[in-house]
């Protein structure tokens, strides 16, 4: 700890409170405040703009200067050199693992691709039409129903299966959800693939006919798990964690961050992109566009422009602008009225003052929803395909607060109802 302290005074209070200074690795320092409710006076913050939930040791992000690290490592150095299971136990145990970790670690996750049958069972249950993202939410859940032998906040061991199991079984339960969706019988996991192909095989392959995966497909789809898997305390990881903070089971806090994830202003802009790109429709309207994304008094918004704490090009869109690139070349799309569309808007975006003057890049949800669109990943799986890559830094986030002393979270509230008052009689 530092010897910087804060000091507070009331207003009409002669007391001065000195609150400590805690320092960060990297990154700003941050006030201690949780001594003031000894105090009896509380802070006021909604939406967290200026407070630290926890420490934390996973990732690191600077908005300003478009940095983000795991455990250290830039991310265009991880989307460059590493592969997204490797990227899962850098986020789950904190180091790389050697080469025989990493082979041990890959063949655990291939142990536990396959899902219980009474998890198909319960997916028959769901109307074909219904939303991925609701589905996923259920079946996620109900895997607790499944082990419950093996619950044990507190055990690390159990943590640790859970991991495993949550990691190998998601892409799974996404490809066996929107094989129902499309009335197609659901194909198993094949281990002899890697953990992208299999997805990929999963999603397109029939039974009929024996894997078929491009490898640059499998590539591209193993980055956008890769630049997903963990953000920091985003809105779904604090779910996560909140939800993980009473002891629940981590099937049932998984299934609270992809509900949380499901909202447009989080995972769900990767949708609003395509509906955005579709409504646009012609070239000829981009113009209109534009100029409705300027107007104070139009509600709408450029989809897939702008973050909360990039204020500079995210880092993971530079990498999937690269992906996109490619996979737009390799599958000859790149003349498909959408995609130019896309490009368009891409460079208008970045070289009109509106944009450059607010710090709006494209951000990552812009490009993911273009590449799964070209690789024929229905919009409404989008969202699914978050979920899934978000998995291993949804984990690593709650193992990380069950491995040390934690509270319950629970946060206080400025009362501004009624005092009280007496029930007439
Ligand atoms: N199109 C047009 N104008 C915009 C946009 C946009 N996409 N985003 C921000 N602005 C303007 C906004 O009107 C404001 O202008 P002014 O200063 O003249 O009032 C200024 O830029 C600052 O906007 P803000 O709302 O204060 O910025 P924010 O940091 O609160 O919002 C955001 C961040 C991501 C919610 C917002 O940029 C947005 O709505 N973007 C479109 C939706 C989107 O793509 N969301 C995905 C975010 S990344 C996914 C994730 O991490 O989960």
């Amino acid at each position: 700890m530092s010897d910087k302290k804060a000091r507070v005074s009331l207003a009409g209070s002669q007391d001065v409170i000195e609150l400590p200074v805690l320092e960060g690795t990297i990154g700003p320092d941050v006030i201690d405040v949780r001594s003031l409710v000894s105090k009896g006076v509380f802070t006021y913050d909604p939406g967290f703009m200026s407070t630290a939930s926890t420490e934390s040791s996973i990732t690191y992000i600077d908005g300003d200067a478009g940095v983000l690290l795991h455990r250290g490592y830039p991310i265009d150095q991880l989307a460059d050199h590493s592969d997204y299971l490797e990227t899962c136990y850098l986020l789950l145990k904190g180091e790389l693992p050697d080469a025989a970790n990493k082979q041990a670690f890959t063949d655990e996750i291939k142990r536990h691709t396959m899902v219980d049958a009474q998890i198909a069972q319960l997916l028959n249950g769901f109307q074909r039409n219904a939303h991925p993202m609701a589905v996923l939410i259920s079946l996620t859940g109900a895997l607790a129903a499944l082990y419950h032998d093996s619950l044990d906040v507190d055990d690390a061991e159990h943590r640790h299966l859970a991991a495993i199991r949550l990691i190998a079984k998601m892409p799974t339960l996404a490809a066996m959800i929107y094989k129902h969706s499309i009335g197609q019988p659901v194909m198993s996991p094949i281990n002899s693939l890697t953990y992208a192909e299999n997805f990929l095989h999963m999603m397109f392959g029939v039974p009929a006919e024996g894997p078929n995966v491009s490898s640059v497909l499998a590539k591209a789809v193993d980055v956008i798990f890769l630049l997903h898997a963990d953000h920091e305390q985003n809105a779904s990881t604090s779910t996560v964690r909140l939800a993980g903070s009473t002891g629940a089971n981590p099937y049932a806090c998984i299934s609270s961050g992809i509900a949380a994830l499901w909202g447009p202003a989080h995972g769900g802009a990767n949708e609003a992109v395509l509906k955005m790109l579709n409504e646009i429709g012609d070239e000829s309207r981009i113009e209109e566009f534009i100029a409705k994304a300027k107007d104070k008094d139009d509600p709408f918004r450029l989809m897939g422009f702008g973050h909360r704490v990039y204020k500079n090009f995210d880092p993971r869109s530079k990498v999937m602008r690269k992906i996109c690139d490619e996979v737009l070349a390799d599958l000859g799309v790149e003349n498909d009225p959408l995609f130019r569309i896309a490009r368009r808007l891409e460079k208008i975006a970045l070289e009109d003052q509106y944009f450059i003057e607010r710090k709006l890049y494209p951000n990552v949800d812009f490009y993911s929803g273009i590449i799964l669109k070209a690789i024929g990943i229905p919009t409404s799986m989008f969202t699914v395909i978050f979920a899934l890559g978000r998995t291993p830094g949804w984990i690593s986030h709650w193992n990380e607060m069950l491995s040390g002393p934690y509270k319950i979270g629970r946060p206080r509230q400025l009362y501004r109802g009624s005092p009280k008052r007496d029930y007439p009689v």
